[in-house]
């Protein structure tokens, strides 16, 4: 099968419904899944915190969406975000899609001179795309085996990372 034909792009004003949508049921039949992914994207953006959110538009429809939040570490050392939630469109998994999104959103992080980026997922998936395991740093309340970090540059510090406070209201 062809990949589909996709193209990658910031979030305009018009997509925040179908963001919303799309992680609603992409997450919709994960057992991890809190139930309220869709919804932590909106308070992300409301409060400014929203600091990518790339969109894979398929013919004219948004069918992949990810999503970067500024994250803190116990050092106090700046330059780290956090990936996710990600989604893609059920129909059009493993096509590609997630992946040709995480490479953007690491092209976004590498111009930004960021650090690094943390996220918590499945540790089978995320490390074709540069992030290890590191449950030595994973927030407090976090399961620490599905715990990642890709570290872009200087490797990680000592201690703790915290997701956006969002993730936790
Ligand atoms: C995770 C997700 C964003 C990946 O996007 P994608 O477009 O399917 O991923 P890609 O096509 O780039 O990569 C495909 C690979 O991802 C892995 N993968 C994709 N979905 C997976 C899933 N649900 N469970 C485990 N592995 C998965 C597989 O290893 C697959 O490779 P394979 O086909 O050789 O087995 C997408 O499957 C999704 O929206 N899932 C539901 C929401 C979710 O779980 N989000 C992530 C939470 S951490």
């Amino acid at each position: 099968m062809n990949p589909p034909a996709i193209r990658i792009r910031p979030e305009v004003e018009a997509d925040p419904p179908a963001i919303f949508d799309l992680t609603r049921r992409a997450f919709a039949p994960m057992p991890f899944a809190a139930g309220d992914e869709q919804v932590l994207i909106g308070v992300l953006r409301d409060l400014g915190a929203l600091s990518l959110s790339l969109v894979a538009e398929h013919r004219g429809e948004v069918v992949g969406h990810v999503a970067l939040s500024p994250v803190t570490h116990e050092s106090g050392e700046a330059g780290w975000f956090g990936l996710g939630p990600i989604s893609v469109e059920p129909a059009l998994q493993r096509q590609g899609v997630g992946g040709a999104l995480i490479a953007e959103a690491k092209r976004w992080l590498s111009d930004q001179d960021a650090r690094g980026c943390i996220l918590t997922g499945d540790p089978n998936y995320y490390p074709r795309h540069g992030f290890l395991p590191a449950p030595g740093h994973a927030p407090e309340a976090e399961p620490p085996e599905y715990f990642m970090v890709l570290s872009l540059s200087g490797g990680i510090p000592d201690g703790r990372f915290r997701f956006h406070p969002a993730f936790y209201a």
